[in-house]
């Protein structure tokens, strides 16, 4: 059984906190947040000891491993102090907003050896994962395009916003990270573009966008597009393609059932897609973290490791700059 600390009692850690307490491998020691009714109100529903101070859950004996689920920019130095410890790390993504930070941090990390895992969960979903597996098993030849589409349901509250690091280290990041892996080749360069369509007043204040376009090229000249938009009227719209030598990989946004109406308004009209994140990718995020306790347990490389987290960090770290610039830049 692997003792478990979840940090932070948000959003993302509610869901980490739920998966570990519903895992055979693992046991879920405490829940910590410096909101002390958050961190009660999400252990005491688990039955963990809830913790104000996330340092002192990490220093504690029966913790083996901690899941960081507090604001990005907290999460370099709870995660070095639990691997200077010997202890294991799931950090949710960005690793930081800094990339000298960031890059201190990696390298540190590799030097002690440390069992860290970065919390890309598109990589863990069913569907993407088969994708992967059909292109590496040579299905559609040589990949030409990768093309992702991510979309919103809607803008995020502005404390969440200020915070954020903005749309390309925050929520594009993902699609770098799903993109670099599809294409299974590093990009060497990108151009970006961003706008603000849904709020340009509150947007403007933090220098950040609510809609953008990124593209990437490798090397050998493979490409990846990826759009997205903080606000899609018709809910969180999630969409990969992926074109080859030899054919094509698609899927289609999940909804709550496969059921179709059709009558003198519609003909085929769908149920709504499922509402966000916590719902479209509730199974990725249970996957993420049996692949963590595997990782763990049978003492295998890390899935995706904070060297991964640091390149798509990079990548994001090109796209503000090609806004900035208005042109390609190397990355
Ligand atoms: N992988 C994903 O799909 C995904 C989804 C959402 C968020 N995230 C990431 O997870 C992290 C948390 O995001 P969220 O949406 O859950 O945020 P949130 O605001 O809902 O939750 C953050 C929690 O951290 C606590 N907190 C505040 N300051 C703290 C501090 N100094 N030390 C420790 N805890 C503190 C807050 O009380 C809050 O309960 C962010 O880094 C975000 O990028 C990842």
């Amino acid at each position: 059984m692997v003792g478990i600390a979840v940090l932070g009692a948000g959003r993302i850690g509610k869901i980490h906190a739920a998966n570990v307490a519903a895992n055979p491998s693992a046991r879920l020691i405490a829940v910590a947040d410096p909101y002390a009714s958050a961190a009660q109100s999400l252990a005491g529903s688990l039955g963990a000891d809830a913790m104000t101070d996330c340092e002192a859950a990490i220093d504690r004996n029966d913790v083996d491993a901690i899941i960081i689920g507090t604001p990005t920019d907290t999460h370099i130095q709870l995660m070095m102090r639990a691997v200077r410890q010997g202890k294991a790390v799931l950090c949710e993504k960005p690793i930081d907003l800094d990339i000298l930070k960031s890059q201190a941090a990696v390298d540190e990390i590799e030097g002690l050896k440390g069992r860290v895992m970065l919390a890309f969960n598109r990589r863990f979903d069913t569907t993407f994962a088969a994708m992967k597996l059909a292109i590496d098993a040579g299905a559609i030849g040589d990949v030409r395009q990768v093309i992702i589409t991510s979309r919103d349901p809607g803008l995020a509250p502005e404390e969440y916003i200020r915070h954020s690091g903005g749309i390309f280290r925050d929520m594009t990041i993902h699609d770098l990270d799903l993109g670099r892996w599809l294409l299974g080749e590093e990009p060497v360069e990108l151009i970006a573009m961003g706008s603000r369509l849904v709020d340009a007043a509150m947007l403007s204040k933090y220098d950040d966008y609510d809609t953008a376009m990124v593209q990437m090229k490798t090397a050998s000249g493979t490409q990846c597009h990826v759009n997205n938009c903080r606000h899609a009227v018709y809910g969180y719209d999630q969409r990969v393609e992926v074109f080859g030598s030899k054919g094509m990989l698609a899927q289609d946004n999940q909804r709550a059932s496969s059921l179709r109406i059709s009558n003198h308004e519609f003909t085929d009209a769908h149920g709504p897609l499922l509402n966000f994140f916590l719902e479209r990718y509730q199974q990725a995020y249970k996957s993420e973290l049996d692949a963590f306790i595997d990782a763990l347990v049978k003492e295998k490389a890390m899935p995706v490791t904070p060297r991964d987290g640091l390149r798509a960090l990079q990548l994001a770290e090109g796209a503000v700059e090609s806004v900035r610039s208005g042109r390609a830049v190397p990355v």
